[in-house]
């Protein structure tokens, strides 16, 4: 997983938490939305300071179970919605918003979950369903063109076997049904492995992308976190693969950056006070001793941002730089 993969089975262990509280500091109290409730590490954090409340989202169904257990601690200090984040604004907020985290990937108490498909550690039906989905990893090993597929693979993973792993899965595909043992050995087959990584890696996390439509609900979800946040408030992103990060980093820096702004978003001469500062202007990763005690927490990296004003963003421009990207997710549409 990302953010809770513990190297102790039983032990959960929220990635970078020390962390996202010093640049919240909850202990001033304030009302935040955590985007990514998953197993309410943060969150739990968050409301052991008083006159704190949180506002919280999840797509997985399954955090409902710990959501009922913090509603009867926390009482009308905790809100849970079994939501996308991209419906942030589907809700009625309240108007002062301190903080709002973004903590993406998946859950220790999802990878372990075989009925979701999501590790190539597992056997069985392909999923990758995280909730909410339109499509499964299944269908698309099944129905998606080989074009498609390379597509897919390249660009959401980075593969630079894609066409030769698309090309075999459609040769395969049509003898008999691939699960997922059956796509991992086929990987396996398809590719020289030269780093420690597991072979099947970038194809899985491409998967994965898709089934959850992770490049739109991060655009989205950004794109209208900016204009919910108070004046002063934080927006915090803790992401585990380039391309969310790539478009965190884009758009942090362009929020709050005069050149990147004057580039596009036109820019008035007045307006000297920019809509948000960086926090930190290089990014934040785990401490040694925390990728230690929890090793999947090495990919993970923060960023963070400060509201300067209240002016609205009009956030097209993030749609239109990562307009290849949606593209290439809206494949799943043929479905
Ligand atoms: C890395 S976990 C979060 C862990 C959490 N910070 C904690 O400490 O327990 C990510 C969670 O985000 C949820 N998630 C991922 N994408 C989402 C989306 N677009 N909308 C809502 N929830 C999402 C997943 O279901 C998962 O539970």
């Amino acid at each position: 997983m990302r953010a809770t993969i513990a190297s102790d089975e039983n032990l959960h262990y929220p990635v970078l938490l020390n962390e996202v509280l010093s640049i919240i500091s909850p202990q001033n109290g304030g009302t935040f939305i955590d985007c990514t409730f998953g197993q309410g590490g943060y969150t739990e954090k968050i409301l052991e300071f008083p006159k704190t409340k949180v506002i919280a989202f999840d797509r997985d169904s399954k955090s409902k179970n710990i959501a009922i257990k913090f509603k009867q601690k926390f009482k009308n200090r905790f809100e849970f919605y079994n939501k996308k984040f991209s419906d942030i604004d589907s809700i009625k907020l309240p108007k002062n918003i301190n903080g709002i985290i973004f903590d993406l990937g998946f859950s220790y108490n999802q990878i372990r979950d075989k009925s979701k498909g999501l590790s190539f550690n597992h056997t069985g039906q392909l999923n990758m369903k995280m909730g909410y989905n339109k499509i499964s990893a299944d269908d698309i090993i099944k129905k998606l063109p080989a074009k498609d597929l390379e597509k897919i693979f390249k660009y959401f993973g980075d593969e630079k076997n894609s066409k030769i792993i698309a090309r075999k899965i459609d040769k395969e595909r049509n003898i008999k049904n691939i699960d997922t043992e059956g796509l991992v050995k086929l990987i396996n087959l398809s590719k020289k492995n030269f780093t420690k990584k597991n072979k099947a890696t970038k194809i899985f996390q491409a998967l994965r992308i898709l089934v959850n439509e992770e490049i739109s609900e991060l655009i989205s979800g950004l794109s209208k976190s900016c204009n919910l946040i108070s004046d002063g408030g934080i927006i915090i992103t803790v992401t585990f693969h380039s391309i969310e990060d790539k478009i965190c980093k884009f758009f942090f820096n362009t929020i709050s950056s005069y050149k990147a702004v004057s580039r596009y978003i036109p820019i008035n001469k007045n307006n000297d006070k920019l809509a948000f500062n960086l926090i930190n202007k290089k990014i934040i990763t785990p401490t040694n001793e925390e990728i230690e005690i929890n090793p999947p927490s090495r990919s993970a990296k923060l960023r963070a941002v400060k509201r300067n004003n209240t002016k609205k963003i009009d956030t097209k421009f993030l749609f239109n730089k990562f307009e290849n990207l949606l593209k290439i997710e809206k494949l799943s549409k043929k479905l």
